[in-house]
């Protein structure tokens, strides 16, 4: 996607054919700054603290992060400790584990000698799918958001409301949930989007406002609580949100937050959709609600917000008593029942087991 006019990818190799350069999203609205990551533990610090964050771009930064750990020692034992550092940053987005296990397979057979470059072919490879796959889930959504047009009168603006960010900073490019809304759009539907400001970290009101301000799509920020009250004045025509990892039965784990609209969703009677790539599912656990490990942050996020003063420095301020603690559990999980439909690079399918596996038959059950 664009940022003022230049094509930019959320994550590429350097000039020099081997740095990791990104985009660091702690600084974003404000600021646009690339980094450059030149170790593994360049890759830890930038999954752990956010530089980089939304479940396919922590998958292809950790698959970097093994590239730059195999340059300084490409053994079996390398591979294996440098994986367990990057699976170490961040728990609940299946994707970490799905990159860094398909590359290891492909990897471990071959010589020492051979590693290096076929991790970041390899990697590179995951990074252009990851593109594939995001502008198929935007033409299989946007058809969604077309035939809700469709029965609105006059072919009235379309409003859909999203939570997060699963833009294109979220993934390589195009995004999930956003890729829908960006090829609807480009296609001449009006589209208008209430970005939930997604508190603690607020990467609605910093990276999604930012992203459909680029592509000059409009939207407006909302606070948490008011998407409810928008749904019961007929005011949202749809739902469409990312996730971090959903379940083969169909539960969708997604930040914080997302249960509550699907609830709201389903009393209002409004469409609630998942946009996610085939590499989201876990198909090895059964039940979301008990056995994904939900990422529990620093309280600091609770207590503090991050901005910008009046004389546009960034800042940081309390909110809370000197004294106050704060709970911050990172991600919930929205059970299938609550969930319309779910949108994949293969097309649309019910949220449940029989209809994932019809649309993904190499997953045998
Ligand atoms: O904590 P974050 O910012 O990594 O959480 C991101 C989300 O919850 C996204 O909705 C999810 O990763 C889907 S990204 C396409």
């Amino acid at each position: 996607m664009k940022v003022d006019g230049h094509h930019f990818r959320s994550i590429w190799v350097a000039e020099d054919g081997w740095g990791i350069e990104l985009i660091d999203q702690t600084l974003l609205p404000h600021r646009f700054h690339i980094k450059r990551l030149e170790t593994l533990e360049d890759a830890v610090t930038a999954i752990y603290n956010m530089w980089v964050r939304g479940a396919p771009l922590i998958g292809a930064t950790a698959a970097y992060g093994l590239c730059l750990a195999l340059r300084k020692d490409a053994s079996d034992q390398s591979i294996v400790q440098a994986s367990e550092a990057l699976l170490a940053t961040r728990p609940t987005a299946i994707n970490l584990r799905w990159a860094l296990d398909s590359l290891k397979a492909g990897l471990l057979p071959l010589a020492e000698s051979d590693r290096v470059a076929a991790a970041y072919e390899y990697t590179a490879r995951l990074c252009d799918n990851d593109v594939t796959t995001n502008s198929s889930i935007g033409d299989h959504g946007h058809a969604v958001i077309r035939d809700i047009q469709k029965k609105k009168p006059d072919n009235d603006t379309v409003n859909i409301l999203t939570h997060c960010n699963a833009g294109w900073l979220a993934t390589v490019d195009w995004g999930t949930a956003l890729a829908p809304i960006y090829k609807a759009h480009d296609a001449g539907i009006s589209v208008q989007v209430w970005v939930d400001e997604t508190r603690p970290r607020n990467q609605g009101a910093n990276l999604t406002a930012w992203e459909l301000g680029q592509h000059g799509i409009p939207y407006h920020i909302i606070v948490d609580n008011a998407g409810g009250h928008l749904m019961q004045q007929g005011q949202v025509d749809l739902c469409i949100v990312g996730t971090d990892r959903t379940t083969a039965s169909g539960d969708v784990c997604n930040k914080i937050g997302t249960y509550l609209k699907a609830l709201a969703a389903k009393d209002n009677h409004i469409p609630f959709y998942v946009a996610l790539p085939g590499s989201t599912i876990d198909w090895t656990i059964r039940d979301g609600l008990y056995e994904i490990p939900i990422e529990q942050r620093d309280s600091v996020e609770v207590t503090h917000l991050r901005g910008k003063d009046n004389r546009g420095k960034r800042c940081e301020i309390q909110l809370t008593p000197d004294d106050a603690r704060a709970a911050n559990p990172a991600f919930d999980v929205t059970p299938a029942r609550l969930v319309t439909g779910l949108i994949t690079e293969r097309g649309l399918c019910a949220a449940n087991r029989k209809a994932l596996y019809s649309l993904y038959p190499d997953q045998h059950q």
